[in-house]
Order: structure tokens, then C-alpha cells, then sequence
């Protein structure tokens, strides 16, 4: 039997996790400096959720979904962290403890794409929503948090892609602008698009398809049928980016794959590192009609999500600072027993220690130590246990001395810490 990973879901192996903690630590710590709290959900919903927020003419819904039945419940695997928030913040009544909700979450999602380089059937999104502002303030505040993170970051070459949908009618009035555009043309489309411009014209403007792009040129843009607020919403966003010094390009044909969206809509994409064709980092906008179509009360919101594995690639690749270790080396029945307390006092004062209690030679033990890259290494033998001290190696500098038993603990943590290691005391 030949048992592998399912198709486009990925391990992640010990030697790249420090990155993945890092990346996480950095986002849990930034977005909690602008309030944002975490929030856990379910990984599978009500299929239903799904269908009636991303929207049913979506590619998300038509064929990506990870759907089974469960007695006579159907349910999907969460393929994106927006419609299960909005669920918990109906379902829980939110909006009636407070008038503004920032929620943050981190967790894998799951589409049934064919999988590539920065796309995955499995894949780890980070994202924030915020319930009850109807912007346009914190629409530029959340971008340009998003930009001044990913520099930190040492991501290049980032571009911020911005649309507005606008609210009330503008979608379905340019709908019907794009279809009067389109339907002459309809012969020269490819297939998907051919059934679209009846499902979801809009995402015809998002099509890579040679065919598509030409029968696009000279469509109208939405954002000439955006009526008289959505138009001052769009202007104040981008006064605020413009006075914050984001930089971005106006994209009237920014679309994305789901179709709750209003107004405020974003994709930040990127060129550098090892981003291939999927460079789109994040993407995100407002959703000001989902809570009430959700059976909730009218309220606005905003967020995005961004995919972690493509951050990843994106970024640079720091050398990886080993963690400082120390390893202790038992010899003999009281040896053992011996290492094994000592061990326990070292890593009870935070030292990262490891035992090798297979009982095997000294050499092999030294080998593994260095293997590991530990700098001490404390030697127990049940000669040491009859003198009452620990034997310290210190494998760089080629030295070695006994420390006496009582206090080995605090004096191999404190020559580990003298070594430049955090960790020590
Ligand atoms: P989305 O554009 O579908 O938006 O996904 C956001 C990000 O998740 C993408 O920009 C990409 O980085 C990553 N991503 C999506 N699919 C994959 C995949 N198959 N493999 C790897 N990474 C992927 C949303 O999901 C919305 N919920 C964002 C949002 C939050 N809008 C409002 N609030």
C-alpha cells in the first residue's frame, strides 16, 4: 500500500515550523496592537453557509468544496474563515454586547483546486473581520496596516489593488451594463465565461483567457456606475491611504472569487521572492449585507485574509538561530536514573535539554549531541554519582569539567546563558 498525503495538502516538517511560528507570532502580535481578538471556530460548517455567503455561482461552491454528509446533515470543510465568523457573530448575538468587533483568526482552510506552487488543497489563512464601522476609515487603517506588516517583513514589491462594488444597487446595474457589453461578444468567449454571462458576469473580468481579456476591452467600469456615496466612500478610502503615504493602484477590474462583497475591495499581490503565478498574498473588502442575510441585524463590515504558505514564499529566508541545548549523556543504571533528575532541574530553569536514554556508548552519544548542534553536553555516569558532581562538556571549546551535583542544574544554565544563549536562567 502506497499511503501519501491527499493531493495539495501539505506536511510541515519540524525543520521549516520556526518560520511558520514566527510568521504567526508576528501577525497575532501586530494585529492585537490595532484590538483584534481571536476567535476560534468549527472547521466544517453547514454546507448551507457556504452556498448562501461565498454565493452559489462561485468557483468556490460550484467545485472546490469538501463536502459529506454526516446522517442527515451536509457538511463542508470551512473553505475560508469569513462566512463561519459571521455565523458565530449571529449566532452568539455579538452585536447586542458591543457596537464594534475586531475578531482575528489563524487555522487551515480547505479548497478542492488543482494544485501548484503557492496553491493548495490545504492551506493556512490569517485573517481579521471587523463588525459595526462602516468605514471608510478603518477600510484604509486595515490596508495600511497590512502594507506596513509585509515590509516589516522584508516582502518586496508589494502592489494593493483597489475596486469598490458600491452598495444598494450599483452590482446589479453593473451587471447589467457589463452583459449589454458582453452578450454581442458572447461567441468569441471561452466556455466557463459563456456560462457565466449568465451565472456571475462579473467574475468575466477576473478571466485569464486571452479570449476573455480581448471580449473585455472597452467594457464599462464599474466604478462609473458607483452612485453618489459609494463614490465619496471610494474618495475618502483613498484620501486616507494617500495621506498615510500606501501606495495603490485603482483596479476596476478587481472582482475575487466570492461574492458578498461591497464597496471597499482589495488584493495585495506581490513579485518577489519565490512567488510563482499565485501572487496574490491577501485579499480582502466589505461585506456590509452578509450579517443581516445571515438572519442577523444590518451590520457593516470589513476584513481579509491572507495566505500563509504564500507569505512564506514571499519572504526572505532568515538563517534559522539554533536553539540553545544541552544534552545530557547518562552512563550506567544510577547514571540514568541520575540524568533523568538532572535533566528534569534544567529544563524546570527553561533550558532546552535533551536526554538519550537508549543506553548506548559515549561516542554515540557524543555524535548525537553534536548532530544536534548542543553546546553543553552534562555527562552522568554512576562514577559522577558516587563524587556527587556532573561532568560538563562543552563541545566548541573542546574543555571539560566536573560542577558539583547540588547545584549542576543552576551552574550548567548559567555557563549555557554566558555562551550568548537566551534560555539560561
Ligand atoms: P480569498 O481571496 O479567497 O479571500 O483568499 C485569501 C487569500 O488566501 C488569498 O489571497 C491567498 O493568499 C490565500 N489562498 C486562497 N486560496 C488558496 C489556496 N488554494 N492555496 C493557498 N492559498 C490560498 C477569502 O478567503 C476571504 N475570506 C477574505 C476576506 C476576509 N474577505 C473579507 N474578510
Amino acid at each position: 500500500m502506497n499511503l501519501q498525503a491527499p493531493k495539495g495538502m501539505n506536511d510541515i516538517l519540524p525543520d521549516e515550523i520556526g518560520r511558520w511560528h514566527r510568521l504567526e507570532a508576528a501577525f497575532r502580535s501586530t494585529v492585537e496592537l490595532f484590538g483584534y481578538s481571536e476567535l476560534r471556530t468549527p472547521l466544517v460548517e453547514p454546507t448551507q453557509l457556504f452556498v448562501r455567503s461565498i454565493g452559489e455561482a462561485t468557483d468556490i461552491v460550484e467545485k472546490e468544496m469538501f463536502t459529506f454528509d454526516r446522517g442527515d446533515e451536509s457538511l463542508t470543510l470551512r473553505p475560508e474563515g469569513t462566512a463561519g465568523a459571521a455565523r458565530a457573530y449571529v449566532e452568539h448575538a455579538v452585536h447586542g454586547r458591543e457596537p464594534l468587533t475586531r475578531w482575528y483568526y489563524l487555522g487551515p482552510m480547505f479548497r478542492a483546486e488543482r494544485p501548484q506552487k503557492g496553491r493548495y488543497r490545504q492551506f493556512y489563512q490569517a485573517g481579521c473581520e471587523v463588525y459595526g464601522d462602516a468605514g471608510p476609515a478603518v477600510d484604509a487603517e486595515m490596508i495600511d496596516m497590512l502594507v506596513r506588516w509585509l515590509e516589516r517583513l522584508g516582502v518586496s514589491d508589494v502592489t494593493v489593488h483597489l475596486n469598490s462594488l458600491g452598495a444598494g444597487g450599483t452590482r446589479e446595474r453593473y451587471r447589467a451594463a457589463l452583459v449589454e457589453h458582453l452578450a454581442p461578444r458572447e461567441a468569441s468567449l471561452g466556455d466557463d465565461s459563456r456560462r457565466r454571462l449568465v451565472t456571475n458576469p462579473l467574475r468575466i473580468l477576473d478571466s485569464k483567457d486571452p479570449r476573455d481579456v480581448a471580449a473585455c476591452e472597452g467594457a464599462p467600469s464599474i466604478l462609473d456606475v458607483l452612485d453618489d456615496a459609494d463614490r465619496a466612500h471610494f474618495a475618502e478610502v483613498r484620501r486616507l491611504l494617500d495621506r498615510l503615504g500606501t501606495p495603490y493602484v485603482v483596479d476596476g477590474r478587481l472582482v475575487r472569487g466570492l461574492d458578498y462583497y461591497t464597496r471597499t475591495l482589495f488584493e495585495i499581490r506581490a513579485t518577489g521572492g519565490e512567488l510563482g503565478a499565485q501572487n496574490a498574498l491577501l485579499g480582502g473588502g466589505r461585506y456590509d449585507r452578509m450579517i443581516g442575510e445571515l438572519g442577523g441585524p444590518e451590520v457593516p463590515c470589513i476584513g481579509f485574509a491572507m495566505g500563509l504558505e504564500r507569505v512564506l514564499l514571499a519572504m526572505p529566508r532568515e538563517p534559522l538561530a539554533a536553539v540553545p541545548t544541552v544534552f545530557v549523556a547518562p552512563l550506567g543504571d544510577r547514571g540514568l536514573a541520575e540524568g533523568m533528575v538532572l535533566a528534569r532541574e534544567l529544563r524546570e530553569l527553561g533550558v532546552r535539554t535533551e536526554l538519550d536514554g537508549r543506553r548506548g556508548s559515549m561516542k554515540s552519544m557524543l555524535r548525537r549531541a553534536s548532530s544536534l548542534g548542543a553546546s553543553l553536553v552534562a555527562i552522568v555516569g554512576d562514577g559522577e554519582v558516587d563524587r556527587a558532581v556532573v561532568s560538563v562538556k562543552d563541545l566548541a571549546a573542546h574543555a571539560q569539567a566536573d560542577v558539583p551535583r547540588a547545584d549542576a542544574a543552576r551552574t550548567i544554565a548559567g555557563q549555557l546563558a554566558s555562551k550568548g544563549a537566551p534560555g539560561g536562567a
